[in-house]
């Protein structure tokens, strides 16, 4: 492990180093803002029982898949479906991945920069008595320059790691980060458990209700694993792309799906029993985590203190996720365009911060604005887009790929060179042919019916 390849490309320096960056890139915003919400939502349990599904047909075998695609070509998106099927347009995949990639992280740094901002809004929010928590939030996304400050913010550290490269980027930063996460988490949740009436709160988080499926859970369940597991878009292509044949792969990637499981079944733990317990509902959707438990928070014993903890946790999670989706845009540009890194890196910094006001002031001076039948704002409706099309269209193609271009004998094969855990076998390629495209197709097409048609 460790080093450069034969062309000069940097691979990870450890096995751990690895792991921790795909499950940094894994574990963020999806995990801690979206799953609980998007839980809340669709009827608690019943949800999870179908996003765990999901991952298991859906989300593992493609993790496998676009990691392979990257370590047997050792490029970035474009340049890895350039290599296996050369002149013909499978390469407009990696296109689509990193375009994806571009449109995610505009957005994704809006959400970022709120909890950025939440890490001292939430000491004001704690300590003024009668404080309405509603307005706190929206005062803050809807004032003109506030956010836009602290997604710019956002956005540098970004650019700052990945500027430095992939193991003293990425890699170090991963290393650093991944356990603190761990250890606020943990703390968070002794706090939730621990409160007075919190049981209702877990009893809501593991009772299934399957009232309320329909089309669109299904979708919000799928959608959800591909965000989840940075699925669809080339993010394990281009961290694959630095690892080396001799390195384990198909126990790395159940590991990576491990984390990132276990830390958004987690995160409910931390939410749902305080909300309950104090009082209040589960189903706000995306304000939840910053309207809702701001509240619960300030009648907390010791709530400002585990306040700071939580957005600190939430920005954490979201920095070692958005150094991912630039490293697919940043690596595209070094391998297919000859850039330097550090170019490469502020340079599409820049462009994405640009890319995301739009969605910043869909708040602000754009308010208004929306995509008819995707919700109210600008960044729901790039979050649709991104979401529910292009992350499975991507995850869609890249399994039709290598199930029916490449072959799965030889991705098998090929995932299999250098494990010491567990072999990938003939059941990996029936999933990524058969099982893989007729679900997300047939998924997509209810939630698109229910979202657009019903
Ligand atoms: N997986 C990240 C999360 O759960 O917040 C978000 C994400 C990162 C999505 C990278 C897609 C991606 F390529």
């Amino acid at each position: 492990m460790g080093g450069f390849n034969d062309n000069g490309r940097e691979h990870w320096a450890s096995r751990a180093g690895f792991i921790l960056a795909a499950a940094g890139s894994a574990v963020g915003l999806g995990n801690i803002w979206r799953f609980p919400y998007m839980t809340g939502e669709h009827g608690g349990a019943a949800f999870i029982i179908i996003y765990l599904i999901a991952i298991f047909l859906i989300g593992y075998p493609l993790i496998v898949n676009e990691m392979v695609l990257g370590r047997v070509t050792q490029r970035n998106p474009v340049g890895a479906f350039k290599a296996l099927a050369p002149k013909t347009p499978w390469w407009l995949v990696g296109a689509l991945g990193v375009f994806t990639g571009f449109v995610i992280l505009s957005y994704y740094a809006v959400v970022a920069g709120w909890s950025l901002a939440y890490v001292y809004k939430v000491v004001i929010a704690t300590r003024t008595a009668g404080i309405d928590h509603t307005d706190v939030f929206v005062g803050h996304i809807s004032s003109l320059w506030e956010p836009i400050g602290w997604q710019a913010l956002f956005m540098t550290l970004t650019v700052g790691i990945i500027a430095a490269g992939v193991v003293k980027g990425i890699q170090r930063w991963a290393t650093i980060l991944m356990p603190v996460l761990f250890i606020i988490l943990v703390m968070l949740i002794l706090r939730a458990v621990t409160l007075p009436g919190a049981g209702e709160g877990v009893a809501y988080y593991m009772k299934p209700d399957f009232g309320e499926v329909t089309g669109r859970t299904l979708l919000g369940a799928i959608s959800q694993a591909f965000f989840s597991l940075s699925l669809g878009m080339g993010v394990l292509i281009t961290y694959g792309s630095y690892l080396s044949p001799k390195d384990e792969l198909p126990a790395n990637a159940m590991c990576v799906v491990g984390i990132d499981t276990g830390i958004a079944l987690l995160a409910g733990f931390a939410i749902f029993p305080a909300v309950f317990a104090l009082g209040f509902q589960a189903g706000a959707g995306p304000g939840l985590v910053f309207i809702t438990l701001p509240a619960v928070f300030a009648q907390m014993p010791l709530g400002i203190f585990f306040g700071i903890l939580f957005f600190l946790l939430l920005s954490i999670a979201a920095l070692t996720s958005a150094i991912s989706l630039l490293e697919v845009v940043t690596a595209w540009l070094i391998d297919e365009k000859g850039w330097h890194r550090k170019n490469a890196a502020i340079c599409m910094g820049l462009v994405i911060f640009i890319v995301g006001l739009p969605a910043t002031l869909g708040y602000s001076a754009l308010g208004g604005f929306s995509f008819p039948g995707l919700g109210t704002d600008l960044l729901d409706t790039y979050d649709w887009f991104a979401n529910s099309i292009f992350l499975p269209l991507g995850g869609l193609l890249a399994a039709i790929f290598a199930g029916y271009i490449w072959g799965t004998r030889k991705a098998i094969e090929e995932a299999n060179k250098g494990r010491t855990v567990f072999a990938l076998g003939n059941w990996w390629g029936f999933l990524i042919r058969y099982v893989v495209p007729v679900l997300i197709i047939v998924i997509m097409a209810m939630g698109i019916y229910d979202s657009f048609i019903k």
